[in-house]
Order: structure tokens, then sequence, then C-alpha cells
């Protein structure tokens, strides 16, 4: 995996080079024809041009066999599909700039710690109990994606030197899982398994399974790695969130499959028998559950923080959402039926539009007492960032669960999928566009939470009132801090899907976003000592910035646009399944059957 497609394909215009050099001292050749002998300086400089400047090449090709843009919702009619999408390395090559630029200033500064301060240039931990390589093993995947040998020996030597998870201190069930074995389990698979990976990942998840000791089987939100002993939550003690609880079947569902011990696999997936029989009359997800009772716990109803993930991994079975599923060879209704559940949820509940240019965009509900004291569900105009994950997870599911035949075409023809198929594409396709206006602010990042203009918002007095969406808060009088909503905080989301998006239908419009994006965080968030900060206000340019850089730019962000550059045989979708941390896990034929009846 550390070769990347790309470099194979680097390798293969060098051969070109070297054969037109070659040319003159066969004699054959050259006896043939002067005119040739004359244009072989010119080939030479033809392929060195486009050698160094692909980009062109790459469009004219595109342009030659009839890679129309399709930028529409609708799957497209077309007669020809592409199993192989090339690379882009002008851009790739950006972006693997900048992911050095941040890793190597983490590596001088803070090289082991669980946060990275950039504009300090120092590293802090989780907890006062020491690191649990929160960042490095993040990151290990990323290396080997993108073939930075060295530093990968380096992050390598550390993990096996010095990350030790016997600390006697509380760490989040959920991001320890999603950040820390699912990066571990990745970096097995891209290193041909190393056990060094996989010794440190049963470890760890040896530490975290008491958490599943509880009366429903849901698991404790926090664990004391030392102890190995579940803890509720000091915020919210009693409750867990849908996405704490329904994100880590993909880690351990894999990691029975490594070990043949189905320890893992049993705890994790009876979490999805309970979210299952907790089922709420209208489909959704609370945010909160109840964890010993194993029911919803009343409480808000939202795509974004808190059940983001929870979405994602329902596809896990069947596709990305299915991530679970897809990740044992589709075979598992149980997580179709709870996949197709949710997306009717949310069609039917969730999915509306703006007022002005018709944006599709997903609101919360809020639970309240309505006037006859029962309760009632009040729509709420709100998306986070967060939410930006659904529109790829959407487009792919679309491809899996959607889909009458296997695998689809890139783009996938309308008669290939199902009615529902059809809708979660179209939907999808829709939000993504919709992420991308979210993006049209003064440092072209978007904010972490926007409201979407609604007619009773009463902003039609305004003199310059926002035409779909606005942050709210952020009429600043002098001196005010801008709200937390208008932050950009290095977040993946909307790459996320662009990436996905692009692998499905080849259509370039979905690089052309990426790169805007790219250049938008190298313009405003990028610390000149090296590394990148979250900014503060994505409406104040130039930006002003907070000193962290989150472990996920770096597993997640850079990884996304590296992606979305570099050629579809690096990370193919029909062979992994991303975590919610962007670890790649292969998809595997499981020795185990899920027991759900
Ligand atoms: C963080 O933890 C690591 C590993 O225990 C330790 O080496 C390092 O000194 C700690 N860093 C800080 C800033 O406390
Ligand atoms: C999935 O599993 C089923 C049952 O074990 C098997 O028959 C089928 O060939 C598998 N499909 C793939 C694509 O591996």
């Amino acid at each position: 995996m550390s070769e990347s497609g790309a470099q194979k394909k680097k390798g293969s215009k060098k051969v070109k080079v070297q054969r037109a050099q070659d040319a003159p001292i066969q004699p054959k050749l050259i006896s043939s024809s002067t005119t040739f002998f004359l244009s072989v300086p010119a080939l030479i400089a033809i392929l060195l041009y486009f050698y160094f400047n692909p980009t062109p090449a790459i469009e004219f090709f595109d342009a030659w066999i009839g890679f129309s843009d399709h930028y529409d919702s609708a799957p497209v009619p077309h007669t020809h599909s592409f199993t192989y999408l090339s690379a882009d390395t002008t851009k790739r090559r950006a972006v693997l700039e900048s992911f050095k630029h941040a890793w190597l200033a983490y590596e001088r500064d803070a090289m082991g710690a669980d946060e990275y301060h950039p504009i300090s240039k120092q590293g802090s931990n989780l907890t006062d109990a020491g690191g649990i390589g929160f960042m490095v093993v993040d990151v290990l995947d990323s290396l080997q994606i993108m073939g930075l040998r060295a530093e990968y020996g380096r992050a390598r030597k550390w993990v096996a030197e010095r990350l030790d998870f016997d600390k006697g201190a509380l760490f989040s069930t959920f991001e320890t899982t999603i950040r820390v074995l699912g990066g571990l389990l990745s970096a097995y698979h891209l290193s041909e398994e190393d056990p060094i990976y996989l010794e440190k990942a049963i470890d760890l998840a040896d530490r975290i399974m008491p958490v599943f000791e509880t009366a429903s089987g849901l698991p404790f939100p926090a664990v004391n790695l030392a102890e190995r002993r579940g803890y509720h939550s000091i915020d919210f003690p009693g409750l867990s969130s849908v996405a704490e609880a329904g994100t880590l079947q993909l880690e351990f569902r894999y990691l029975s499959y490594l070990t043949e011990n189905e320890v893992y696999w049993r705890a994790a997936e009876n979490v999805m028998k309970v979210l299952k029989d907790a089922r709420l009359p209208h489909g959704l997800a609370s945010v909160f559950l109840a964890i010993e009772q194993g029911q919803y716990h009343l409480s808000a109803i939202s795509l974004g923080s808190r059940a983001d993930s929870f979405y994602e991994y329902l596809l896990g079975p069947r596709s990305i959402g299915s991530s679970t599923s897809k990740l044992s060879n589709q075979t598992e209704r149980f997580y179709q039926d709870m996949y197709d559940d949710a997306m009717e949820s949310i069609h039917n509940h969730l999915v509306q539009r703006s007022t002005t240019n018709n944006l599709l965009y997903t609101s919360e509900l809020i639970p309240e007492n309505g006037p006859d004291g029962g309760l009632t569900w009040r729509l709420t105009p709100k998306q986070d960032h967060l939410v930006c994950f659904l529109g790829g997870s959407l487009m792919l599911g679309a491809t899996r669960t959607g889909a009458l035949t296997s695998p689809v075409s890139i783009p996938p023809h309308p008669e290939e999928l199902t009615e529902k198929g059809t809708r979660d594409w179209k939907t999808g396709v829709e939000l993504i566009k919709t992420c991308m206006n979210m993006h049209d602010t003064q440092t072209g990042l978007s904010p972490e939470i926007v409201y979407f203009r609604v007619p009773s918002d009463g902003m039609n007095a305004m003199p310059n009132a926002p035409p779909d969406w606005y942050i709210r808060g952020a009429q600043l009088a002098p001196g005010e801090l801008p709200p937390y909503d208008s932050r950009y905080m290095l977040r993946p989301e909307t790459v996320e899907s662009l990436f996905i998006a692009y692998r499905l239908t080849g259509d370039n419009i979905y690089r052309e976003h990426g790169w805007k994006i790219f250049q938008a965080i190298e313009k405003h968030a990028r610390v000149s000592t090296g590394g990148y900060a979250t900014v503060i206000n994505v409406d104040d340019n130039p930006a002003s910035l907070e000193d962290k850089m989150e472990t996920f730019f770096l597993s997640e962000t850079l990884k996304y646009l590296y992606l979305l550059f570099d050629s579809s045989n690096n990370i193919p979708l029909d062979k992994y399944v991303l975590n919610t941390e962007a670890h790649p896990l292969p998809i595997f034929e499981p020795s185990i059957r899920s027991r759900f009846s």
C-alpha cells in the first residue's frame, strides 16, 4: 500500500521518456527516417512537459473520451462507465506537501503527544496520565497511503517502543475506538500484518471491553484503561449518545475476524440489537440513550453532533453505513433493514428545502411539551458541518443497498438503482451542493453550524438578509467574540463526501470543489512555522486562528483530499470500508455469523 497508484503512474511515464532517449542508439529506427530522428528531441520535450504538468493532458483525455459534466442530481444515462480514474499528480503533490508541513511540525514539537498546538509549538495529552498515541496512531495509515516511508518508519518505532495503554484515567470509549483502535487495525492491514499493531490493538480492545458490562449491553461512554472499567460520563451521567454506542461495530467485528475470537463481535453487535429494539415510532434516533434501560432518552433528533456516525455505521453492514455490514460481505439483512428504515425516516421527517434557492438540507427535531401537555417535536432548521458526511454516504448507500446490480456503473445508470436508491442518490448529490454552498464565506471555509432561513425567522426586514442560511449570533457588536458556530476546525466531512462522490461518478466537479476547499485551508489555516490551526470565524478575512490542530486533519481531511486526487487504485471502494475516522479496513468474508432474531 505504501506504493501508491500515483507513483506507479509516474513510473510508467518515466519509462516512456526513457525509451525516447534510447531511440537514437537503435540503428534500425534511425535508418528508417531522418524526420523521425529530428522529432525525437521534440517528443522528449513534450513528454517531459506533460510529466511535470499532467493536468492539461488528463483534462484533454477526459474531454476526448466524452467525460461530460453530469453534476445533476439524477443518475445519468451514460453509455460508458469508468473502472479506473487517474491521478491528478500536481494537486496530489500539493496535498502531500501540506501533509508534510503539518506532520513534520508535530514531529518536531510534540512527537507522541495526543494533541498538537501549532502556534505555541507544543503538544498536550488528553489526561494527566500521559498520551495514548491519539495523534501518532491516527496518522499511521495516512503515512502509509501517501508513501511517506521515512516518516512512517519513525511513527512505527514510536508505537513499538513508547505506546502504552496502561493509563489510569478516563478516556472516551468512542474516540479511543475510532481513532486509536481503528488506526491500529488499519495500519495492521496496510503494513501486510506487522504483528506489533495487532498486539497493541488486542491490548487496547481488552481494556475497553468492560464498558459493555451494563444491564442493557449499551456501552459506558468512558473507560479507565488501567482499571479496565467503564464509567458514566460526568456531563451526562446515565446517558450515552447514539454515536458513542453505535459506532464501535466496524472495529470490533474486524478484530474478531483477525483474532478468531468472537467476544468483541458479540459485544459490539449486541448494541445494534438493543438499538433496533429501542426504535422510536418515527424511526429516527434521539441523540441520547439511557444506558442501563437500553432505551432512547427524550432528547433532540439530529444527524450532526452525537448522532452522525451512527447513521454512517448502519450503512456499514451493506454499504459504508453498511460499513459494518459492507465489511462482512453484505450478507446481513439486519443492518440493511435498519439502514433502509433510517433513510426513509430521514426523508420523511428531516429533509427540507431552503426558501430562496431551494437548497436541500436536513433539520433537527427538538422535543417540547405541546399545549395539551403532550409531546411535540419542533423542527429546527439547523445543520452541522458534521452532517456533510451524509451526502457521500447516501450516494454510496445507493450503489449498495439501493442497487439492482453489483457493481453498478460509474456513474450509475438509472436502471441500475432501485426507487429508493435513486432517491438516496439524488438527495446525496444535492446535499453535497448545499455543503459547497456553506463554503460561500469570506474565507471559502464552511462554518461549524448554520441555520437555514424559514418564513417565521423575521429576517426579511433586515437590509442584507441572507438568501438561504446564516451563522447564528454572527452579527457582532464591536469587541464581541464570534460564536462557536462560526469556526472551521479543519473538519473533513465535506471533502469526505467529495472523495466518495468523485469515486462513484468520475465527475471532475468534485475534484474542483475539493481543490477550492484545499486552497482556502492553505490560505487561511496554515501556520507558517508548521502545522494548521482552527479558523475562529470563517467570515473574518484575514482569519484569526485558535492554537489547535485536531488529529482528524491529518487522519481524515488531508487523507481524503489526497485520495480525491489520487488514482482510484489507492483504497478502492469495492475493497475497503473507511471507518468514521477515515481508517480503511478491508472488506472480509466473515467467519462469524450474527445472531439477530
Ligand atoms: C504526553 O504523554 C507522553 C506519553 O506518555 C509523554 O511522553 C509526554 O511527555 C506527554 N506530554 C505532555 C505535554 O505532557
Ligand atoms: C458472501 O457470503 C456468501 C455466504 O457466505 C457467499 O456465498 C458469497 O459468495 C459471498 N460474496 C462475496 C462477494 O464474497
